[in-house]
Parts: C-alpha cells; structure tokens; sequence
C-alpha cells in the first residue's frame, strides 16, 4: 500500500467564531468566563490557553487535539510558527518519506498544495470533527501544527513519535506574517506599526514568538532523539546537509545509491521555492475560498526584513529577542 497521505479538505480560517456551535467544551467556558481575551487585529478575539493565544475557532479544536489525539509511534509532526518554513518542511518530509512510492515526476507535489498533502491537526483535522478517525491513514502519518510544545497532546510525548520544528529570524518571521495577515485580512489593511505592537506583546495568532521557539528549542536540548530543532536559514544555507539530517531523524535515511543516484538533489529541486512556487496548482489553486495556494509562496528570502523594518522597529523586536531568549542558547 501506497504511504501517500491523499490531498485533504481543507477549511483554512473558514469558521468565523460565531458561525461555531459546538459550546459543550468546559475548558473553553472557563477560558472565556476568566476573560482572558483580547481582540486581534484580525477583527476577531484571541484567548490565552495555558500561556498560548489563538482565537475561539482555534481554541476548541486545540483542545480536543489535546485530549484526543493518539500518536504513533511512527508518525512524523511538523511543528512550526506559521511564515517560519513550514510549507518547504512539508514539502521536503512529504517527499523524502514517500520517494519510493512513485517517480519524482509523478510526485503529488506537482499537483497538490503541500498544506493540502499534510493536515494541521488543529486547523483541518480537529476543527472539521470532534473525533476523527485517523486509523485509516497508512503509516507513517505525517501531519502539522503550529501550537506550543507545552500544548501538544500528551501521547506525542509517550510515544515514540519524532517532531521536527522549523523556526526563522523574527525580523523575517514577522515581516512575513505581516504580508500574510494582510492577504487573508477581511476587515481592512493592517499597518506595520499595529502588527509591530501585537508581535512584540505575543498577542498574535499562536503567540507570543518566543514562548512557541524556545519551548521547542529546550525540548530538543532535552531529548534530542524526539525533537529536530531547525532554522529556515540553515536550511537555505545547506539545504543538502539537512535533508539528510531529516531523513535519518525520522528513520528514512538516503543509501548510498540513492545519493549516487542524485535522489537528494532531485528533492531538493522539486521542494525549491522557484520549483513550487510556478507549479500551477500554487499559481492558480486554493485551499480554501479565502486561502490562494500562491499566499505560502512570496519571496522567500533571507533579510527581506530590511525593506520595511525602520531602525526604531527593528530595535524594538530585538530588544524582545534579547530579553526573552538570554540565557537559552539560542541564537538568530
Ligand atoms: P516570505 O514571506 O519571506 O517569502 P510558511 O510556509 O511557514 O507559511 O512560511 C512561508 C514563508 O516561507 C514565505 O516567506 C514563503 O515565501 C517561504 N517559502 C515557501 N515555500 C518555500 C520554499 N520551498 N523554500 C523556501 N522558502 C519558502
């Protein structure tokens, strides 16, 4: 049997919080009975669940992910703040897992939206079913999600499942996301300075930033063999290098054929920016009625940052990187 996770539906910031229904969740009456809100540029609230906020359509199927969601031992999770590299992550993980399945040049790649072979758990599969059946899916399953490493569910650290976290330069996170919330915003344009101000008081989608790296960044330093720790800029720099360290890390490593066969180079080129990025599918495709294919694809360089950032901002987000990130080790 194929391992080949087949194109899903998804549902992208579809679910407006008062079109959701489903209010029989005690966790989520407490949140909002304690008034931990605050409300996002976005236009609608965000909640802070367990030191993480997100907004109300987020919060249940976070939760239910929580407490419902069984890990295999051999499944794959990408955990990633979004704009920090999580669609070039799942297009390489895609393709080093299944290249045995079929040619490259058959390779769904070509014709699906990498968010579209590889669900978030809390924005696709938990927030379109209470409790989906995800028993079907052939191993390894590979899925997604951008909460906090405190918020994953419980069997993901029991089992002995790995994670892989792609992080990315805050100036360049930022920046990104910035573009991207304008693209998707429904209730008018977003001003950097606004944007600015929520970043650096964490009162972003799955923020803060720190909170989300550094909660990876130290359970890779405990346990290694559970947590590959990756930054977007290390893999631009050496992209072969950490294609071959993601696929020993998940148990799929390159034989010596295969590298003598220029495998690893072929997946590199079918996962590049320029590759993806003019597929049709991502040109003209979309994942949902508000979610162009083309949006997870803008420029995709390092340093971008410099053509928005004013002196005073940039001071502004590294005053928050030095202070929150002093002593961890972790540096951008
Ligand atoms: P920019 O907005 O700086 O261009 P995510 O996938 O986490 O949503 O992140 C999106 C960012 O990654 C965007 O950055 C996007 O252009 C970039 N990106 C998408 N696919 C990429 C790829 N294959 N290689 C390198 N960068 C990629």
């Amino acid at each position: 049997m194929k391992n080949l996770q087949k194109p899903i539906r998804n549902e992208f910031f579809s679910t407006k919080v008062d079109d959701y229904d489903d209010n029989n969740n005690a966790e989520v009456e407490e949140l909002l009975l304690q008034g931990l809100e605050k409300k996002s540029l976005l236009g609608w609230s965000l909640y802070k669940y367990k030191g993480h906020w997100c907004s109300l359509d987020l919060l249940r199927p976070i939760i239910r992910c929580e407490k419902y969601f069984k890990a295999r031992d051999t499944d794959v999770i990408l955990a990633t703040l979004p704009k920090s590299g999580t669609t070039w992550l799942k297009a390489l993980t895609f393709s080093i897992i299944n290249r045995s399945q079929y040619p490259l040049d058959e390779n769904p790649l070509l014709t699906s939206n990498p968010h579209a072979l590889i669900p978030f758990l809390e924005r696709n599969i938990y927030r379109e079913n209470e409790k989906p059946d995800l028993d079907h899916i052939p191993e390894p399953r590979i899925f997604s999600t951008h909460v906090h490493y405190k918020l994953l569910p419980t069997s993901i650290m029991e089992s002995k499942c790995r994670v892989i976290h792609i992080c990315r330069n805050p100036l360049d996170q930022f920046i990104s996301l910035w573009h991207f919330k304008n693209l998707i915003s429904t209730s008018g344009s977003i001003s950097l300075d606004e944007f600015l101000e929520a970043y650096c008081e964490g009162t972003h989608d799955y923020g803060p930033f720190w909170e989300h790296v550094l909660g990876y960044w130290n359970a890779y330093l405990k346990n290694p063999e559970k947590v590959l720790f990756l930054k977007y800029e290390d893999l631009k720099k050496d992209v072969n290098f950490n294609v071959k360290m993601i696929a020993e890390f998940i148990g799929y490593p390159f034989s010596l054929e295969e590298e003598k066969m220029g495998l690893i180079d072929k997946i590199i080129k079918l996962c590049s920016f320029e590759k993806l990025k003019n597929l049709k599918v991502n040109q003209v495709g979309s994942l949902d009625s508000s979610l162009k294919n083309s949006y997870f694809f803008r420029n995709g360089e390092i340093g971008d940052w410099v053509n928005y950032l004013t002196p005073a901002m940039v001071e502004r987000i590294e005053k928050v990187v030095r202070e929150e990130f002093r002593g961890s080790g972790l540096m951008f």
